[in-house]
């Protein structure tokens, strides 16, 4: 099929290119013409495993373009809006001028019969608005929701082979076709036994959002526990184990530790809320400004955890920070908890070297005052205190004699609860972690 993708970032891009890889001619858009210089180069602007490699070989193969222009969609008969959906700063409600512009430029290149599918992630109601945008404008397109699971580190197979795909398409002229080039599009992941969930417009986006609350809620639930189990003198990590046990429940995603962050979770439920809220509905979702609160708290309780176990601040304390990405095998520090810990530390007066595989250039972009090391050793070397803020297995695979022999005092925080703290404490470590004794 000749399909066109509509924003090149961590979705757009993989899409685009996974796109191409199954077999599709895909034009790729995106208004950053810096972005599309570097993709043109084959040199994915972000990190992602396994893209390089299906960049290189789409591009190769002359199924895959990138371009400044949206002129050069006319032809293909299936349009990806990938576009951000940032947080608007004051309400928490998503920003939707993305979408809305990305729709408007596209409408005069659309052909009669073409489908508009929507991958953003927005809030309820959005679809629709755009579908009767498309009618006033004169356009006979269909306009549908397909929106996008994908793990960052994981993009590439989440969008190759996803958990599921969801075809939110309203009833009415354009259903039928629709539904037959979505599933013309996704034809090898669902002869793969992919499941498939067709439904309406509204469905489709609250799937979305519906899914990324209950995520950040099994994370903030475990973080909460992890509070009463510090008080208490129980383990957080065992009552996991436990609890994760009971297949009603499920072990994943029940890691305590300094919590979610990203592109997507932080800002999606402070835009469910903030939907909720315009629907007058506030009260239905009141549970996930607890949610984030806890979330936010952890990063608070990080800072504290090192200050405190360092001696504070005062005493002129030099920590490694290990980690800045949001998440291992991810370069993203949108909301990160890791660049949070980094830059409240560095506001509490210590001094800060961090290091992260991946993310140090996204992070010194933002703050370029941040220190940074070359390696993890020069990150260590003379530290007071280290602290594991982002769970990349080189961290997790340290070894405390080396790390002992590189620091000032041999002190850890492990704000993912990833290391063996018997292990570091028999290296004569000063090993704490939270709702862990
Ligand atoms: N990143 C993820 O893991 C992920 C997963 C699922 C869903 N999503 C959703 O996908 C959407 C995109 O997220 P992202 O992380 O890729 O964002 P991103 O910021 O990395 O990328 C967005 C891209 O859209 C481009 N853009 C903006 N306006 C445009 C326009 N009018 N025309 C063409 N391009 C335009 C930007 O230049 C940018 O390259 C969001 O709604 C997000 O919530 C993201």
């Amino acid at each position: 099929m000749r399909v066109s993708v509509i924003g090149c970032g961590y979705l757009g891009a993989v899409h685009a290119a996974a796109m191409a890889d199954l077999g599709h001619d895909v034009i790729a858009v995106d208004v950053d013409a810096e972005k599309i210089a570097t993709l043109r180069a084959g040199l994915p602007p972000f990190f992602e495993p396994g893209l390089p490699e299906i960049l290189s070989t789409s591009l190769a193969s002359g199924r895959l373009n990138f371009t400044t222009e949206m002129a050069d969609v006319a032809g293909a008969t299936v349009h990806f809006i990938a576009v951000g959906t940032p947080q608007s700063d004051a309400s928490g409600a998503a920003d939707l001028r993305f979408v809305d512009a990305a729709l408007d430029a596209l409408i005069p290149h659309l052909g009669p019969q073409d489908i508009v599918v929507g991958k953003s992630t927005v809030p309820v109601g959005t679809a629709e608005r755009l579908a009767e945008r498309l009618l006033t404008a004169g356009s006979t397109a269909t306009l549908v929701w397909n929106p996008e699971f994908l793990r960052e580190g994981f993009a590439v197979k989440d969008t190759l082979a996803p958990d599921r795909l969801v075809f939110g398409v309203a009833q009415g002229t354009g259903h039928d076709a629709a539904l037959r080039a979505l599933h013309e599009v996704y034809a090898t992941a669902i002869a793969g036994g992919v499941p498939v969930v067709e439904t309406d417009l509204a469905t489709a986006e609250l799937v979305k959002t519906a899914a990324n609350a209950f995520l950040a809620t099994k994370i903030s639930f475990i973080n909460a526990m992890s509070e009463i189990a510090e008080a208490t003198g129980a383990n957080v990590t065992e009552l996991a184990d436990a609890i994760g046990y009971d297949t009603r429940i499920g072990r994943r995603f029940l890691n305590a530790g300094v919590g979610f962050g990203g592109g997507c979770l932080p800002k999606d439920i402070r835009a469910f809320s903030a939907r909720a809220e315009e629907l007058g509905l506030g009260d239905s979702v009141a549970f996930l400004g607890e949610v984030d609160a806890i979330n936010l708290r952890q990063r608070q309780r990080v800072i504290e955890r090192v200050l405190t176990e360092g001696g504070g601040a005062e005493t002129g304390l030099t920590v490694a920070v290990l980690g800045l990405a949001f998440k291992p095998h991810s370069d993203d520090v949108r909301d990160s908890p890791a660049l949070d810990v980094a830059l409240g530390l560095v506001a509490a007066g210590a001094t800060v070297v961090a290091y992260d595989p991946e993310a140090m250039g996204a992070a010194q972009k933002r703050f370029p005052e941040l220190v940074v090391a070359k390696n993890v050793d020069q990150a260590l070397l003379g530290a007071d205190i280290a602290v594991l803020v982002t769970e990349w297995p080189e961290f997790v695979e340290l070894d405390p004699r080396r790390v002992g022999d590189l620091m000032t005092h041999k002190r850890i925080v492990d704000a993912r609860n990833v290391l063996n703290p018997a292990q570091w404490r028999a290296e004569g470590f000063h090993y704490s972690s939270l709702g862990r004794p």
